[in-house]
């Protein structure tokens, strides 16, 4: 169950939450026990639901499939998250009236916690549905059904655009986009408005919050900043000399992170060049080998192989080295090729992933990685088929959700999704907007399907141990 409803007052300050690889932690900016009294644990609309329902601290503020799965266990499927309106694969043609009615019916938030998210075709749009195949019954083409993750709802000074397709960043909603000249008044002003949007949607709220609502709930959430703070071969991230967990990441100023700080195309208002060394958290890992020892797959020395923490804290150096510097040569992906009318873009993980020890793009920069697409290496069965046609030139495009183009009613934008911040990863999967990646060792796999990029055994085990300390 919730904290809430465990703890009805507080949670002591980087309250240590296990997960799979280590311990996870939040700290609020006071550094003070978090109030869970607020607004955003309280149901403030129809159906018992509280933000917290679907963004839990003890997973990094978004929430695992496997938690949602055991919460159907111990509730029969009855705990708020199990509410049809979005909860369930459709809301309509379902039986919820059984146990065995409700685990068919919310199949999809069990196995992969996902939402059921609609968004209206644009009326200006640039393309007609033209054929919408949903294995759960939802068809309707006017209004798509679509199945995404929550966010995380923490470490959020730093976001550049709200929502995975920007949706709370946008003029057609009312909202603001995020630039270095307005920011953070202009997250501010999104996250108040999203804050209404999500208690109306999720929690079929039929009285507006109040201002002052509004005002403590993006309070609550802008104090919060959130990583892993202990890998269990590792030991605590911050020890001998590198600065993961959440101390340091709340310690990063707003003076020291701004709108486009480290763009690769060029946005940074100061005109400083891109850095493609992204994260420096575990520099101070960097392996010294040792003779005789751990020679990998390649039979290179690699310093200690065994199980003790000094090999884990290398593996994990040597992730972070890859993750800054291994070649990608990007193809193929709108909002990069495309606007850049480049066929071939030599990168990283960090092209794509540009703000520091943070991960996420520094600025707004919807792209499609081909998560959605019907040739998309990774398996869709389970989502619906969208068949898009566009009204000037007949081209058709197939996706399983057209992210951003919902939005804007752009072609170019269909398959467009931000890339989330990469930190508590450990503690909140499956991964991608539909949680097509079970597991980050899927999350490789896909990037060396896709891009072809020659990821070694041992080079996929660093960036995992590395993804995994975030
Ligand atoms: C039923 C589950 C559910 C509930 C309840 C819920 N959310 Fe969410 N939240 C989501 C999903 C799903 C997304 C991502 C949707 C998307 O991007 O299309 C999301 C995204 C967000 C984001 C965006 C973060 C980012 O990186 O862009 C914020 C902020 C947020 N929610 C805050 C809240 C608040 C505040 C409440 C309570 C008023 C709330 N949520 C209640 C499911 C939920
Ligand atoms: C061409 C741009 C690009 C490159 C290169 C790239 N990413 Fe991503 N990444 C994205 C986008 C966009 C998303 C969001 C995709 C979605 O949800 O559909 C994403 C999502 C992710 C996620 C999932 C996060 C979550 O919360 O679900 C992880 C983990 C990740 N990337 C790691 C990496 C690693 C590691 C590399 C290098 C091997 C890499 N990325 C290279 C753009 C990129």
């Amino acid at each position: 169950m919730g904290l809430a409803s465990q703890n009805p007052t507080s949670l002591p300050n980087l309250f240590p939450f296990m997960n799979d690889s280590g311990i996870l932690e939040t700290r609020n900016t006071p550094g003070t026990a978090l109030d869970l009294t607020g607004p955003f644990f309280q149901s403030l609309g129809t159906n018992g639901r509280t933000c917290e329902t679907c963004h839990r601290a003890a997973q990094g503020w978004g929430v695992s499939a496997n938690e949602v799965k055991q919460r159907f266990e111990q509730t029969q499927g009855l705990d708020p998250i199990f509410r049809t309106n979005d909860g369930s694969n459709c809301n309509h043609d379902i039986d919820t009236s059984s146990v065995g009615g409700r685990r068919k019916a919310y199949s999809l938030l069990t196995d992969k916690g996902l939402i059921r998210v609609t968004v209206d075709v644009p009326v200006t749009a640039e393309f007609n549905v033209i054929g919408v195949l949903n294995p759960y019954g939802c068809n309707e083409p006017v209004t798509l059904s679509m199945y995404r993750r929550p966010l995380p709802t923490t470490n959020l000074r730093f976001l550049s655009t709200l929502m995975r397709d920007g949706r709370e960043s946008s003029p057609q909603t009312g909202t603001q986009k995020i630039t270095f000249a307005t920011n953070p008044a202009d997250l501010v002003a999104d996250l108040a408005h999203q804050a209404v949007d999500a208690t109306n949607g999720h929690a079929q709220g039929t009285v507006p919050l109040t201002p002052a609502q509004q005002q403590a709930i993006v309070d609550f959430e802008l104090s919060l900043s959130t990583a892993q703070a202990v890998d269990f071969k590792a030991g605590p991230l911050n020890a001998n000399g590198a600065t993961g967990g959440p101390v340091a990441l709340s310690t990063v100023t707003t003076s020291a992170f701004f709108v486009g700080m480290n763009d690769p195309l060029g946005g940074n208002p100061h005109g400083t060049p891109f850095t493609p060394a992204i994260f420096d958290l575990f520099s101070a890992w960097t392996a010294t080998p040792v003779a005789g020892r751990g020679r990998d797959d390649d039979g290179e020395n690699r310093g200690p192989v065994d199980d003790s923490p000094a090999a884990r804290r290398a593996s994990i150096a040597r992730g972070q080295a890859l993750f800054n510097s291994k070649a990608i040569q990007i193809t193929g992906v709108a909002g990069l090729n495309d606007d850049l009318n480049r066929v071939t873009i030599p990168g990283t993980c960090g092209t794509c992933h540009d703000s520091p020890n943070v991960g996420n793009h520094s600025v707004s920069a919807p792209l499609n990685i081909g998560v959605s697409d019907a040739s998309s290496p990774l398996n869709l069965k389970y989502l619906p088929v969208i068949k898009l046609r566009n009204k000037v030139t007949g081209q058709i495009q197939v996706t399983s959700d057209p992210g951003r183009a919902m939005i804007t009613g752009l072609w170019k934008d269909v398959g467009r999704f931000k890339g989330p911040i990469l930190r508590g990863l450990a503690s909140r999967a499956p991964y991608f907007h539909n949680g097509s990646a079970d597991t980050l060792e899927a999350v490789i796999d896909f990037y060396n399907a896709r891009f072809a990029v020659g990821i070694t055994p041992q080079e996929k085990k660093d960036l995992v141990a590395f993804l995994k300390a975030l």
